[in-house]
């Protein structure tokens, strides 16, 4: 087994180092010149035709991931698209019928919970198209059409370089999804292209700046009882899935918050040294996004939390507040979260391994789950 962690001491901390290669190759053989050309779904383009509504299913990490490309389908493609949880969107009586294009995502291909909700939507009527990280497995096999995602065997339980290879994923399919239909210019398509494939740069640039600071972090709170995380618009299922990795591998209660709610309830959960994770947007891309976040910091600084912002390189408004700032290179807004996940995929890391816990084999769950 030490061999197969290739010198690494976990197989999650080999995955997360591979985060890079796993978007990197999910993009690889996609695009040519700009231009967004997935081999998979050539001669499907009717797959998307006349399509009013996307619905994504998927259950854990890659419901996350879902609700990320959430963001990119609606802006890119201006189609309406609804994130459910695979098990809940099957036990109702959902409004979906041949125009609706139900994307599943899952790593293994196996979990039960979304293939039943794939069978459903298909008696139903709707298209399916499954994002999946194992060729050949049950729930592509299940779909009209497959997005493979080549992040490579995933080892570990929680799931890391997966995700981002999901997400990268997700944005060519959006891309793709907007040349079929118009709702984009070559020239706009290859602008976020371009964006694209400099994110696995970034990506290795966060691992070899950040980790050594975010293990002593994560050293210094191995006593913490529980942790926040807020983010907005892409950020928002950011902090969602930084409070699921820490719940799975460090046994912390940990919850994710869209910052804007935090004044509608949660903000009550503040007092003196809790710690609290803000994933803040790019002050280039909107000013008034960034400023809304800088003073929600201000806001929970001054009830005495413990600030640790995620922030652009550069962004020195959150330095009077922060108590920590990690910081992520610069990018396009919708590229932010395929960063601002890394730190928090290296700190539950680091706080599980502080705990003198099992990184790769957490309690009470599997990395497949088979049964409904
Ligand atoms: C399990 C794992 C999670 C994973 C989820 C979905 O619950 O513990 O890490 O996110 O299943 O798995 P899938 O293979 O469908 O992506």
């Amino acid at each position: 087994a030490a061999a197969e962690k290739g010198g690494w001491p976990s197989f999650m901390s080999k995955e997360v180092s591979e985060e890079p290669e796993a978007i990197a190759n999910t993009l690889r053989g996609r695009i040519n010149n700009g231009a967004v050309e997935i081999p998979e779904l050539d001669g499907l383009d009717e797959l998307f035709e006349g399509i009013s509504r996307v619905v994504v299913i998927a259950c854990g990490t890659a419901a996350y991931a879902g609700q990320v490309g959430k963001y990119a389908i609606e802006q890119w493609a201006r189609i309406p698209v609804d994130v459910e949880l695979a098990h809940e969107f099957r036990y109702r009586d959902p409004v979906i019928g041949p125009d609706t294009l139900v994307v599943s995502i899952s790593q293994s291909g196996e979990t039960m919970d979304t293939l039943m909700a794939v069978k459903f939507a298909r008696e139903r009527g709707a298209r399916t198209l499954s994002i999946c990280n194992t060729q050949g497995a049950t729930i592509p096999r299940e779909s009209d059409a497959v997005v493979y995602t080549h992040a490579g065997p995933e080892v570990a339980v929680a799931s890391t370089k997966a995700f981002v290879a999901q997400i990268a994923a997700l944005y060519l399919l959006a891309l793709h999804v907007a040349r079929v239909r118009g709702t984009m210019s070559a020239q706009a398509i290859a602008e976020q292209v371009g964006e694209l494939e400099e994110v696995p740069a970034k990506i290795q640039r966060i691992l070899d700046t950040e980790s050594p600071r975010i293990a002593e972090l994560a050293h210094w709170m191995a006593d913490t009882r529980s942790v926040l995380f807020l983010g907005r618009h892409v950020g928002f299922p950011i902090a969602l899935e930084g409070a699921l990795k820490l719940k799975e591998i460090s046994y912390i209660h940990a919850e994710g918050f869209a910052a804007g709610e935090l004044k509608h309830g949660p903000i009550a959960l503040i007092e003196p040294g809790q710690p609290v994770f803000v994933i803040v947007p790019s002050p280039r891309a909107s000013a008034l996004l960034h400023s809304k976040v800088v003073s929600t910091i201000e806001e929970i600084r001054a009830r005495g939390a413990r600030v640790i912002a995620i922030a652009e390189e550069g962004d020195a408004a959150v330095l009077p507040t922060a108590d920590e700032v990690l910081r992520i290179p610069l990018a396009a807004p919708l590229i932010e979260p395929l960063l601002a996940v890394v730190p928090l995929h290296l700190f539950a890391m680091g706080l599980s391994t502080a705990k003198g816990l099992d990184v790769d084999q957490p309690r009470n769950l599997a990395k497949s789950v088979t049964v409904e």
